[in-house]
């Protein structure tokens, strides 16, 4: 949710600035901005849009000269995405410039103090109130004034600061909000992610909250929040340049459905030994674990489906309450726990507001944590007291595909883990199961050579503009990302329901030709998924079943069928998933959708 960029060295910064935005536009991209300092004044250049018309603008950022500047690109929170919302945001002596990702929460009352100093404002945004205060602050000494303006704010920022007065130099803040600085040879740079920062330099050291870094062309120096310097160690980045380029395909999104076969095998196979799993890199201790006898599950969006998913298979493999629960919902609800209770989280980015509020509340009873989490580092990975990283590597696309596909796959070994370690399944069963998880990236292969059927289905049906997805049991939760994945890339209205449920109330919008996609993959409910589709078959619906290949009794039934590779139940949903993702990109496609950047999103939503 928004990005920020900067970058002092040799050469020119505008054309650098826009190139490291471009990496982080599925951050936001309602409208971005960069200033550079250049001859004691700062430059600034805004654009409402996505990044190519700030590119336009500035005919590639050469335009603006200088070596030392700042970026962003914006998802707007205060404030319409109009220029003057946009940033960096100018002191009224036009000496500072600010680029700020998260969210100032007492902006309102600096404003009102600012503005009764006389101060003047351009932007509805929060972030305005802190040029305003580096100007009242500035006494000549940037790292006091920056130091005094950062005492004023409550909330959550990474701040990009630079001042016309201290050429080639840079500031950068970091508090609860994702801050990475880049170690080059005579050039540095900072980012709210290191896909902007692999093509410069792979070493980068990850801020903490509270440290703030002053940032030339010789070097850093960092400094924690009392204005002591610090050592930090550098570490280095190990994902590869491809990782975040397309790569041949048309969008991230298809490139990363592709790339599940190798996730899953980056997820599983390392902690799979002599046909064992090996959880202890976790940090949670097996004795620690035998003492569980409740699980919360906390995430947001498509990670709460893949936490949907894992209740299931948790409560069917080690026979303990599991519940699970949005983390906007769970942080305002008071959710009994005890000694005996564990919360897992689950995030691609690891810095989801609300599922950092929700494990901080469960910190605060006292309760173990648990992490599932892809972004080595991301302040998630830190708070919790055990972390499970997917290794997915690198998510681009605005929509989640290997980020959840992984999330399933670990939070499935785990429960098998748990289950063995607890005497809850028996030898054998537990030895079915882990030859199974590793089969997942050959399996997942087997699903993605289904591309061009797939396709054809997605071009059959593309022109619906409001579809059901049902299914039973851990169907009904593959039924929940489905419909999520098809909305948030094509904005056709869809909804997910319990096959079950459609009878007390909803079938009433079953009419002709209503498309249904029937999820009839798990073997248990399957004969009752059959009498649901019978149900909306009777009042005319289309429907399209998704059944395992040796189903062949739900050809009958159905107007169109998918047929899927046939594995254990439980690890099901992953398998179930990959073509439902490849439907929701085919429809989006056929329907000309901005696939990567849907409208109204962003990716990492750093804002409750
Ligand atoms: C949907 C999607 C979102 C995220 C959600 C949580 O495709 O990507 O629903 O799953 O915003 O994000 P993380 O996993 O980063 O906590």
């Amino acid at each position: 949710m928004c990005g920020i960029v900067g970058f002092t060295g040799v050469e020119q910064a505008a054309p650098i600035l826009l190139r490291n935005l471009q990496k982080l536009e599925y951050r936001g991209y309602d409208s971005a901005g960069i200033a550079v300092e250049c001859d004691g004044k700062i430059v600034s250049a805004r654009a409402v849009g996505k990044l190519v018309n700030l590119i336009e603008q500035t005919e590639d950022g050469k335009t603006i000269t200088g070596t030392c500047g700042i970026g962003h690109t914006r998802w707007a929170t205060h404030g319409s995405p109009s220029e003057n919302n946009a940033h960096p945001h100018m002191s009224n002596n036009n000496k500072f410039a600010v680029v700020h990702n998260g969210i100032i929460e007492n902006y309102i009352a600096l404003r009102a103090e600012l503005t009764e100093l006389g101060y003047q404002f351009q932007s509805e945004t929060d972030t305005e109130v802190v040029a305003h205060l580096l100007e009242y602050y500035d006494n000549g000494d940037m790292k006091a004034t920056v130091m005094k303006t950062v005492s004023r704010l409550q909330g959550s920022y990474a701040l990009g600061i630079v001042c016309s007065d201290h050429p080639g130099e840079l500031y950068a803040v970091k508090n609860q909000s994702p801050l990475i600085l880049g170690v080059g040879i005579n050039e540095f740079f900072f980012s709210s992610d290191v896909t902007a920062l692999i093509t410069h330099t792979r070493n980068v050291i990850y801020l903490d909250d509270g440290e703030f870094a002053h940032i030339t062309k010789e070097g850093i120096q960092i400094y924690d929040e009392f204005g002591k310097e610090i050592q930090k160690k550098i570490s280095r980045i190990d994902w590869s340049l491809e990782d975040a380029e397309k790569g041949g395909y048309d969008h991230f999104m298809l490139k990363e459905i592709m790339e599940q076969p190798k996730a899953l095998k980056s997820a599983v196979e390392p902690r799979i030994i002599n046909n064992v799993i090996n959880l202890s890199e976790m940090g949670l201790s097996d004795d620690d674990l035998k003492k569980i006898d409740n699980i919360i599950i906390t995430a947001c969006g498509s990670a709460y489906h893949a936490g949907v998913v894992g209740g299931y298979v948790i409560e069917d493999l080690c026979h303990i309450p599991v519940r699970v629960e949005v983390a906007s919902e769970l942080r305002y609800r008071n959710p009994p726990m005890n000694e005996r209770s564990l919360l897992v989280v689950i995030s691609q980015s690891g810095e989801t507001a609300d599922t950092i509020a929700a494990l901080k509340l469960a910190k605060e009873s006292g309760i173990k944590t648990l992490a599932i989490v892809n972004v080595v580092d991301s302040t998630i990975s830190k708070l919790a007291d055990g972390v499970l990283y997917t290794n997915a590597g690198p998510e681009i696309a605005v929509a989640t595909t290997k980020g959840y596909t992984t999330q399933v796959a670990v939070i499935s070994l785990f429960a098998v883990y748990l289950s063995k370690l607890t005497g809850k399944i028996s030898d054998e069963y537990y030895s079915e199961l882990v030859a199974d998880i590793k089969s997942l990236p050959e399996r997942c292969q087997r699903v993605i050579d289904l591309n061009t059927k797939v396709e054809k289905l997605a071009k059959q049906y593309y022109n619906n503009q409001s579809l059901f997805f049902i299914g039973r049991n851990i169907d009904y939760a593959v039924s929940l990302e489905a419909s999520l994945k098809l909305k948030e890339i094509s904005y056709i209205h869809s909804e997910a329901y319990a096959a079950g449920e459609l009878k007390h109330g909803t079938i009433a919008l079953i009419e002709p030709n209503r498309l249904v996609i029937a999820l009839a993959c798990y073997e248990k409910t399957f004969d009752k998924t059959m009498s649901n589709i019978k149900e909306v078959k009777a009042r005319g619906a289309k429907v399209l079943g998704v059944a395992q290949e040796d189903n062949k009794r739900i050809i009958s039934e159905v107007d169109s069928t998918l047929f899927i590779p046939q594995i254990t139940p439980i690890l099901m949903p992953i398998i179930e998933t990959v073509p439902m993702q490849l439907f929701a990109y085919y429809v989006a496609r056929e329907n000309g959708c901005d696939i990567d950047k849907p409208k109204n999103l962003a990716k990492s939503v750093t804002v409750e």
